[in-house]
């Protein structure tokens, strides 16, 4: 799950907020729904990452906490419209769930209108589309998420490794190669034991 923001494109300081939003789909209605609107080449934000879950009641709060935590500055939950979920009732216990948890994100501070539950059926890939605008819309309106990690431990594991192979280049050039030049050593000030292994958001 959070891979897929972690590999959204890169902003730098300087460059406009783009929001990034994670829409977990209901595999029978909602994730089809996107796949017409993917077929029918109908346009939306490119913001947005699916990821295809069986139900949306299968959706569980700690998943939601989790994309937020992991850079996401929206979420949608998608599921079929009520009377047409594959398990009878799953989309109605997601209703319920996700109204609690938008009223607890308001009481701690953090926009309930950064959640959204939707219902979109395997036809309406227009209805899909319309949906993922108007919330892209509104969540630049309302701004980054403050809940954002660090873009340093978002950082691909190419660059950390990299990161890394240069430091220890310029240890060895410091010290000469025949120096114990175990970079997990604590005893070199100049040598940070974290850098040798690959921070990656997961
Ligand atoms: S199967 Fe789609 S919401 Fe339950």
């Amino acid at each position: 799950m959070v891979k897929p923001i972690a590999n959204l494109k890169k902003v730098g300081k300087d460059t406009p907020f783009e929001p990034r939003i994670l829409a977990f789909c209901c595999n029978w209605c909602s994730y089809a729904g996107a796949d017409l609107a993917g077929i029918s080449r109908i346009q939306y934000p490119p913001h947005v990452r699916i990821l295809r879950i069986m139900c949306s009641g299968r959706v569980e709060p700690a998943h939601i906490f989790t994309a937020f935590e992991s850079g996401a500055d929206g979420v949608i939950v998608s599921g079929c419209h009520p009377g047409d979920c594959h398990y009878i009732s799953g989309n109605l216990h997601a209703e319920e769930q996700i109204e609690k948890l938008k009223k607890l994100l308001d009481v701690v501070g953090f926009d309930g209108r950064r959640l959204r539950l939707q219902w979109v059926s395997a036809s309406e890939g227009q209805r899909f589309a319309d949906l993922i605008s108007e919330f892209v819309d509104m969540i630049r309106t309302l701004g980054s998420s403050h809940l954002k990690p660090d873009r340093q431990q978002l950082r691909s594991p190419q660059r950390a490794a990299s990161r890394s192979k240069s430091q220890s280049r310029s240890h060895k050039k410091k010290y000469g190669s025949n120096s114990n030049s175990d970079s997990n050593s604590n005893s070199d000030p100049n040598v940070n034991p974290d850098t040798s292994e690959a921070v990656i958001g997961s």
